[in-house]
């Protein structure tokens, strides 16, 4: 019951607490859950029999905090000092839901957007791949998985939380035409700083399973750079058509993406793209191209790699503005060049991933692989 979809709602009004210390109450080490014990929400806060006056102001707090979100009526916050048997959250659970309906049962396709390296620009190019999507006419969906440094709102212009659908499952944002969930909208950046593996992973589960995507072609899923908890939730909780990777041309960047080409490979998930952003530097001044890590590496090493390659992406300041104002590049000025290149990487994936659809294999499971 770990990720019932009132748990979203139950973090988002926690993160906005402090402890008597002033750290975040959500994430502070006495704190334990929120979980859902015998249907009600339960948080449980350690303490010892001296400090307990201190935390009582807390424990009224969250209590109310809970029992104001639809459905928590009954929520329970305790202070305890029993060590024996802390409510916490489990790590995900692999293997079917018994009454739950079928996450993503209506979503033909999702894709990860990933490299091994931070800051190549895959948010980037997760939101402007979903609106070029979105241009052929496809449903899209954008799933931020990355909760340590959610980037989705803000390239969105996303305020405010989700809303609560009529079977308590949350509904997704809407932006430029396409849908949209974050951990960012839920809750803020220092609350989910803190959070351990088990609950990164459970925060990804909740917007796979608890979110009412509705019918999607396509779910671009934005990761997280490395190969932690985030991939390992999103390889058990989905079934991947395939994985784009980004990469920028230097050396470094490229050995790192062969990191994460290799572990789509060990689960069997293909590989669609690589895409290389931030390929060269087209001057604003004279319109010259520099390329400032040289060129082609990320094409030859698609080849290499037997990938396709999907396009190169150059630096831009008008991507980069255009990305800080909340209105990606697809959606300002879809017909100037960079908006064209993404509409066009977005209708060669759309192809490969239509192509690979009548074979397409479940992805093995992550774990024990
Ligand atoms: N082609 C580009 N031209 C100019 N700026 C870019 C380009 N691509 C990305 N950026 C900028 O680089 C920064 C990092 O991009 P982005 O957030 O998309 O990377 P990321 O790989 O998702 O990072 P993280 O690993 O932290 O999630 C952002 O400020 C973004 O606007
Ligand atoms: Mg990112």
């Amino acid at each position: 019951m770990a990720d019932d979809p009132i748990l979203l709602a139950a973090r988002a009004a926690l993160s906005r607490l402090t402890m008597p210390g002033g750290a975040p109450f959500l994430g502070a080490p006495e704190v334990s859950g929120p979980v859902m014990a015998n249907g009600r929400i339960s948080v449980s806060i350690l303490t010892t029999a001296d400090a307990a006056s201190a935390l009582a102001d807390i424990r009224t707090e969250a209590e109310a905090a809970l029992r104001a979100i639809p459905g928590g009526e009954g929520a329970l916050v305790m202070l305890t000092n029993d060590t024996s048997s802390p409510p916490n959250l489990k790590p995900v659970a692999a293997g079917p839901k018994s009454a739950a309906p079928k996450p993503l049962a209506d979503v033909r396709h999702v894709v990860a957007v990933a490299s091994g390296k931070g800051g190549v620009g895959k948010s980037t190019t997760a939101v402007n791949l979903a609106l070029g999507l979105r241009a052929q006419g496809l449903k899209v969906g954008i799933l931020d998985a990355d909760i340590h440094g959610p980037s989705i709102p803000t390239l969105l212009a996303l305020h405010g939380q989700p809303r609560m659908g009529t079977d308590r499952r949350l509904l997704p944002m809407q932006s430029n035409g396409i849908l949209a969930m974050s951990m960012g909208m839920m809750v803020d950046a220092e609350t989910a700083m803190v959070w351990r593996g088990p609950m990164v992973m459970s925060a990804i589960t909740q917007m796979i399973s608890d979110v009412d995507w509705g019918v999607l072609d396509v779910l671009i899923v934005d990761m997280p750079p490395g190969t932690g908890d985030a991939q390992l939730a999103i390889a058990q909780g989905t079934t991947l058509s395939g994985a784009v990777i980004v990469s920028t041309p230097q050396d470094l960047a490229l050995i790192d993406a062969r990191r994460g080409i290799a572990m789509f490979g060990k689960v069997d998930v293909p590989i669609l793209g690589l895409i290389e952003n931030m390929a060269h530097f087209i001057c604003t001044e004279c319109g010259t191209k520099h390329a400032l890590f040289g060129s082609g590496g990320a094409e030859a090493e698609a080849d290499r790699l037997g990938v396709p390659f999907l396009g190169a992406v150059p630096l831009t300041m008008d991507l980069r503005a255009a990305s800080d104002s909340g209105q990606p590049i697809v959606a300002r000025d879809p017909s100037g060049p960079i908006g064209r290149l993404y509409t066009d990487m977005a209708a060669a994936l759309w192809s490969r991933l239509s192509a690979n659809a009548s074979n397409t294999q479940p992805n093995k499971k992550l774990q024990g692989a």
